[in-house]
């Protein structure tokens, strides 16, 4: 192990910096900019079987530092990522994280099983918590049980670990949690984005085509934490955190809040050079706090929370 490598359930990474699923594409446009290989792991937009258009544009709405999005899953499918998308980043010495969405059940099934084929894929990202989509999405995120059949079938057609991403559009997450954990996640990912909506002041109508979008940016950071901090007190396998973290610091904050590793989403929209910032300041502001390693942390913050 070396000072920044965190251990997940079947992966070991070379530092715990990802970007999140859906921010950072299939990479291809990242890959112009610096190295894949330097990230601790590559989790990429969420597939479904079949392609999916999306929702009506605008699907985007920036105000600063609040990012709302509609995007509605919009993806090329399981075949398309297969024959392209996963070849291309095997390039990189990078493990995949493969993110899963679907309609129904069947749908999660068949694109987990399929995916688990790829060799770079090491670990898949069962996303139950989409915001924009009418089938699927928070359907089968929010109902403690509705989430856990969802997890125990997945697990049951793949041989890789299987995280969990959870919404924080529910009244109580650790119940979600704990249920998916009970049904075999090896590890949960959180939070994904919150539900929100903004209006035109001139058309007074939604701004967004998807009518409803999911709050990303800087301005979740701090339910991000508190549900974090939550769930990794009230459960044992590992927590991902996501949820605007922009900075070392807020990377250094999230796994204080009880996180393994930390996923970096709409920071890549700004700045395409975040993660590889972060990787970079990681081990500098380490020495400043007098951080011996990333795993070092873990267990002190596990003992402290548990
Ligand atoms: O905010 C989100 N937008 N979360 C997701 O899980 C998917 C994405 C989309 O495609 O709408």
């Amino acid at each position: 192990m070396s000072r920044l490598s965190v251990q997940l359930p079947g992966l070991l990474l070379k530092n715990p910096i990802m970007p999140a699923s859906g921010c950072f594409g299939f990479g291809e446009e990242f890959a112009d900019k610096y190295d894949l290989s330097i990230l601790g792991a590559l989790v990429d937009k969420s597939t479904t079987l079949e392609p999916r258009v999306g929702n009506p544009s605008p699907r985007y709405f920036h105000s600063g530092e609040r990012i709302l999005n509609s995007v509605g899953l919009k993806n090329p499918g399981v075949e398309a990522v297969l024959a392209e998308k996963l070849p291309y980043l095997a390039q990189f010495d990078v493990p995949i994280i493969q993110s899963v969405a679907g309609s129904t059940v069947e749908d999660y099934e068949a694109a987990v099983a399929a995916l688990s084929k790829a060799e770079n894929v090491k670990a898949i990202e069962l996303n139950i918590s989409c915001p924009n989509v009418k089938q699927g999405g928070l359907q089968f995120g929010t109902d403690p049980e509705i989430a856990a059949d969802l997890t125990r079938r997945c697990k049951a057609v793949t041989d890789l670990p299987l995280y969990v991403k959870l919404t924080p559009n529910v009244t109580d997450i650790v119940a979600v949690a704990k249920a998916v954990e009970a049904a075999g996640a090896d590890a949960l990912v959180l939070i994904n984005t919150i539900t929100g909506q903004t209006f035109d002041l001139e058309t007074r109508k939604p701004v967004l085509g998807g009518v409803t979008g999911g709050l990303s940016g800087a301005s979740v950071k701090f339910v991000a934490l508190r549900m974090v901090r939550q769930v990794a007190s009230a459960v044992e396998i590992p927590v991902i955190g996501v949820g605007g973290i922009e900075t070392v610091d807020d990377v250094l904050e999230m796994m204080i809040a009880g996180a393994t590793a930390v996923q970096i989403g709409s920071a890549n929209y700004a700045n395409p050079m975040v993660c590889k910032e972060v990787i970079e300041a990681l081990p500098v502001r380490m020495d400043e706090l007098n951080m011996i390693s990333i795993e070092d942390l873990i267990a002190e913050m596990k003992a402290e929370i548990r």
